[in-house]
């Protein structure tokens, strides 16, 4: 069967690098599954669903017009890569990531990324809900301080206003979010190889999954 490595873990611990990279040195597909908790959300801001209307939110994520191409991501006509990676997206997907609905109507499209030969999924849910019986699993984490530290290097390289300040509150605000909801809470999965990367590379990161892997 084909073979799925999960990466889960909090907003900020490098996920995202560290599976994009170790699904290219297997030449694994890669997904990520936030991206899609994005997109709903954009798509949901756009055409002004409210937050609270469960059911149009739902219709939102099972329409999602998106397409991955490389590593460019697509919503209808128009290329969303970097819109996504605002913060506001990301706050209305963790808040929309509370919602049944809307996670039952991702879970099929996650699931379908699963393609010979093999599959990298990163997320909070990963190991634990979709992909139980993955060959690896791996929870990801750093220090709260380091996560801050990284999302506030990538959002000024992108050129999203940021400051530290602003960005350890959403930090903690989006942990006790993702952790304490009733539906896929944050939490690493049964058998979850766990791997603080506070102080590591993450070449070095990387470097670790790829051995436990091998083993
Ligand atoms: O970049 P960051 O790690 O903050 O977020 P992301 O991985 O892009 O995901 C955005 C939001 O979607 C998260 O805050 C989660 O609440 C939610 N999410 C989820 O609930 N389940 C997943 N498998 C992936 C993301």
């Amino acid at each position: 069967s084909i073979p799925v490595i999960t990466i889960d873990g909090p907003t900020a611990s490098g996920k995202g690098t560290v599976a994009h990279r170790v699904a290219h040195q297997l030449h694994f597909h890669y997904l990520d599954s936030g991206a899609l908790y994005r997109l709903t959300a954009l798509s949901a801001l756009r055409h002004e669903v409210p937050l609270n209307d469960e059911h149009g939110l739902a219709k939102v994520a099972e329409r999602l017009p998106c397409r991955f191409a490389g590593d460019q991501i697509w919503l209808g006509n128009e290329n969303v890569t970097s819109a996504i990676r605002a913060e506001e997206v990301g706050n209305t997907a963790s808040k929309i990531a509370a919602l049944p609905t809307v996670r039952h109507a991702l879970a099929g499209l996650q699931l379908g990324f699963r393609i010979a030969p093999g599959l990298v999924a990163d997320g909070r849910d990963m190991g634990t809900v979709i992909f139980p019986h993955a060959v690896l699993k791996v929870f990801l984490t750093a220090s709260v301080e380091a996560r801050a530290e990284r999302r506030y290097k990538q959002l000024i390289d992108k050129g999203f206003p940021a400051t530290m300040e602003d960005l350890l509150k959403d930090l903690r605000e989006r942990d006790a979010r993702d952790s304490n909801r009733a539906i896929a809470p944050l939490k690493p999965a049964e058998g979850a190889h766990i791997l603080d990367t506070s102080h590591m590379t993450a070449d070095e990161a990387v470097e670790q999954v790829l051995k436990w892997y091998a083993a």
